[in-house]
C-alpha cells in the first residue's frame, strides 16, 4: 500500500492509555523520543503533549513495516496503528508504563534531523541554544506542563469573570502613552510624519474611561509592554489579567471580590483550597519595617528591628552619619537582622560574601557580629562598639550564642532593600523557605508620593490616579510624605503578583495631585486632557488591579523564570534569540515613516 493511501486516523493520545485500555485497538501520533532497536525487537517511545507511550515491533510485525521501524530516529514524527497490551516488565517512570502498544502499522509522519539538543526535561543544555531553537525547547514535558497550567489560569479566570458579571473588553494596542512609570515602546505613524504610538504600558486611561462609559464591571486578558531594564520575573512585553470596577470606594470592595478570582485559579490548577477566610493584610509602613520590602516572603521568621536609638551616640562614623541624614522627607536608620543559630554556617568568608553581596544591593557595607557556641562574640565593628552597646544589642536584637547579626546603617530606603535582601540571602543560603507553601498576602496602604533626591521632588508611587486614603486628605499640601492611598497589591512568596487601587473620582483631588507632583496646567492638558477631561461628565466611583498572568503562573508552576512560562521570551538584552528581533530595517521602510537613523554607523 502506498504512504498516501495509508491514511491513518488519529484515535487517542499517548499519555492518556492505561490497563483499562488493554484490547483496544488504537492509533496514536507523535513524535519519538527514544528508539532501542535489540535486533528482533525494536522499542519506540512516542511523545504527544500528554505523555510518552511504548510502542512495539516484534516478529509478529509484518515485514516491510518492521523495515520501516528500523529506519525510525529520535524526533520523526510516526502515526502509529496497534493493539494495546500489558507490558511484561511494568515502571512507574511513565505514566502508560503498565502497557504497551503492539504496532501492526507505521507511517512516518516526518523526519527529523538530529535536533542541537536532546529533548528532555533533564537537561543541561544552555539556555542560549535553548532559546535559538525555542520550538524545540517547547517541546519538553516541562515546558508543555506550564503552558497548560498557563491555559487553565485563563479558563478559571475567564469562568470567575463570567460568573461575576464582567464584560471583556479590547482596548488599544496603538495608543498614547499611558503613565505607569516605565519606557515606552513606540511605534512611528507613517500616515503621521513624526508622530508615534505608545504601545500600552497597561490599559489604565482605557479601563477607567470604560468606567466612566458606564460597563461597570470590566476585565481583559491584556498585552502589555514596557522598556525597563530584565530580571527574573520581567520582560517588555508581559501579559495582565486586568479588572476595573464602579461603584467602588474602599480597598476591601475591590480586595474582598478577587479574592475569589485567586482562589479559583488555585482550586483549577493545583486543586488546592485557599479557605473561606479574607487573605491577610499588611500595611506598606509594616512590611518595610519588618522585612524591607513592599513583596514581604513571609514564609520564613527573620525580620528587621530598628536599632537607631541604640547607637545615637556611637563612635562610629558610619552610624552617627546615617542616623544624621535629612534629605527632603529621606531619614537615615541603623537596623538589624538576626539569622538565628546560623553562626556555624558563616565561616570569615562566608560572612565577607554576604558583604559582598550587600554591595550589590546598593549598600556601602554591611556590618556583621558572630557568636559561635561556646565561643566569643567577633564583629567587623568590634573596636566601635562599647560593652553597652554589646549589652543593648543582646536584649535588641535577642542575640545569643550560635547567632550571627548583620548590621546596615544608611538612608532607610537602602537599609531595607539591604538587609531585606540579606534576609532572602539568608533564607535561601540555608533552605529556610519551605517550597510547597504558598504565602499569599494583600499589601496595602502604600504611600502616595516618594522623594526623588535625582529631581529633588515628589513623584507618585503609582500612576497620579490613585486615590490618597480619606484620612490623609488634609496631608497633601502640608506632609505629601505622610498621604497613604487606597492602593493594595497582592504579593505570593515574595513576588508582587498584582497590584492597583481605587481611582481619585473628584476633580478637585487629582488638581491637588497634580499640583503635588508639579504637573502645570499645560503639562495635564498635554498628558492626559482626553482623559481629565472625561472626568467632567460623570464618572463613577471606581476601582481596580492586575494581575501579572506571567507571575502567577510561574508562581503556581513553581518556576524561578518568566521566561519558562511565556512561549517565545526575550532575553536580558530584550532581544529574541530566536527569531533575531529586533532587526535593523530596509531604508525603504524607514523613508516611508520618514525617519532616519541618527547614528549610521548602527544602521546597514
Ligand atoms: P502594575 O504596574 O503594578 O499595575 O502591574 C500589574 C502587574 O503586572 C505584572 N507586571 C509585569 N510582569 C512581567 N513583566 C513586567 N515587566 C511586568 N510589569 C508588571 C506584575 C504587576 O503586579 N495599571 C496598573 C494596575 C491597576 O492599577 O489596575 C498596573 O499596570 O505582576
Amino acid at each position: 500500500m502506498s504512504e498516501f493511501m495509508n491514511n491513518l486516523r488519529r484515535t487517542t493520545m499517548c499519555g492518556v492509555l492505561g490497563m483499562a485500555n488493554v484490547g483496544e485497538e488504537v492509533v496514536v501520533m507523535g513524535w519519538t523520543q527514544r528508539r532501542r532497536n535489540l535486533g528482533s525487537l525494536i522499542f519506540v517511545d512516542l511523545r504527544d503533549r500528554t505523555g510518552l507511550v511504548q510502542i512495539v515491533f516484534d516478529d509478529t510485525t509484518a515485514k516491510e513495516v518492521f523495515a520501516k521501524a528500523e529506519s525510525i530516529r529520535s524526533e520523526y514524527v510516526l502515526a502509529v496503528k496497534g493493539k494495546v497490551r500489558e507490558r511484561s516488565s511494568k515502571t512507574d517512570k511513565i505514566a502508560t508504563g503498565a502497557i504497551e502498544i503492539l504496532a501492526d502499522e507505521l507511517k512516518i509522519l516526518s523526519e527529523a534531523d538530529t535536533t542541537p539538543f536532546e529533548i528532555l526535561d533533564d537537561t543541561n543544555v544552555n539556555e542560549t541554544l535553548r532559546l535559538k531553537y525555542r520550538y524545540l525547547d517547547l517541546r519538553r514535558p516541562s515546558l508543555q506542563r506550564n503552558f497548560i497550567i498557563r491555559n487553565e489560569i485563563c479558563k478559571a479566570a475567564r469562568r470567575f469573570f463570567d460568573d461575576n458579571n464582567f464584560l471583556e473588553v479590547e482596548t488599544p494596542m496603538l495608543g498614547r502613552s499611558t503613565p505607569e512609570g516605565a519606557r515606552d515602546y513606540l511605534v512611528p505613524s507613517r500616515v503621521h510624519e513624526g508622530c508615534f504610538y505608545a504601545l500600552p504600558q497597561s490599559p489604565q486611561l482605557y479601563k477607567q474611561l470604560l468606567m466612566i462609559s458606564g460597563f461597570d464591571r470590566y476585565y481583559q486578558i491584556a498585552r502589555c509592554f514596557r522598556d525597563e531594564d530584565l530580571r527574573a520575573n520581567r520582560q517588555p512585553e508581559f501579559t495582565q489579567i486586568d479588572v476595573e470596577m464602579s461603584f467602588v470606594e474602599e480597598v476591601e470592595d475591590v480586595m474582598h471580590p478577587i479574592e475569589g478570582l485567586i482562589k479559583n485559579v488555585f482550586k483549577s490548577t493545583l486543586n488546592l483550597d485557599l479557605g473561606e477566610g479574607h487573605f491577610r493584610t499588611m500595611t506598606y509602613r509594616e512590611a518595610m519595617e519588618n522585612y524591607g520590602s513592599d513583596k514581604p516572603d513571609t514564609r520564613f521568621d527573620i525580620k528587621i528591628v530598628n536599632c537607631s536609638d541604640l547607637f545615637a551616640n556611637s563612635t562610629f562614623k558610619v552610624f552617627t552619619d546615617a542616623l544624621a541624614v535629612e534629605i527632603g522627607p529621606i531619614r537615615g536608620s541603623v537596623r538589624a537582622i538576626n539569622a538565628k543559630g546560623l553562626s556555624s554556617g558563616f565561616s570569615r568568608k562566608d560572612l565577607d560574601a554576604t558583604v559582598e553581596y550587600a554591595k550589590t544591593l546598593g549598600a556601602k557595607g554591611l556590618c556583621w557580629m558572630n557568636w559561635p557556641v561556646g565561643g566569643e562574640i567577633k564583629s567587623s565593628i568590634a573596636k566601635f562598639l562599647s560593652e553597652d552597646d554589646i549589652a543593648n544589642i543582646k536584649e535588641r536584637m535577642n542575640f545569643e550564642e550560635g547567632d550571627v547579626i548583620f548590621l546596615a546603617a544608611d538612608k532607610d530606603y537602602v537599609v531595607f532593600n539591604t538587609l531585606g535582601g540579606i534576609r532572602l540571602y539568608v533564607a535561601d543560603k540555608f533552605n529556610l523557605i519551605d517550597k510547597d507553601r504558598y504565602d499569599i498576602l494583600w499589601v496595602t496602604e502604600f504611600p502616595m508620593f516618594e522623594w526623588s533626591e535625582e529631581e529633588n521632588r515628589f513623584m507618585a508611587v503609582h500612576h497620579p490616579f490613585t486615590s490618597p486614603m480619606t484620612e490623609d486628605l488634609d496631608l497633601i499640601d502640608v506632609a505629601p510624605e505622610k498621604v497613604r492611598t487606597k492602593a493594595y497589591d497582592l504579593v505570593i512568596n515574595g513576588q508582587e503578583a498584582g497590584g492597583g487601587s481605587i481611582r481619585i473620582h473628584s476633580r478637585e483631588i487629582q488638581k491637588k495631585m497634580f499640583n503635588v507632583l508639579g504637573f502645570t496646567d499645560e503639562d495635564i492638558e498635554k498628558k492626559f486632557g482626553f482623559f481629565v477631561g472625561a472626568f467632567n461628565y460623570g464618572t463613577p466611583p471606581h476601582g481596580g488591579l492586575a494581575f501579572g498572568l506571567d507571575r502567577l503562573t510561574m508562581l503556581i508552576c513553581k518556576d524561578d523564570s518568566i521566561r519558562d512560562v511565556i512561549a517565545f521570551p526575550k532575553v536580558q538584552t530584550a532581544s529574541c534569540l530566536m527569531s533575531d528581533a529586533p532587526s535593523f530595517v530596509e531604508d525603504k521602510q524607514l523613508d516611508e515613516l520618514a525617519i532616519s537613523i541618527k547614528n549610521k554607523a548602527i544602521s546597514r
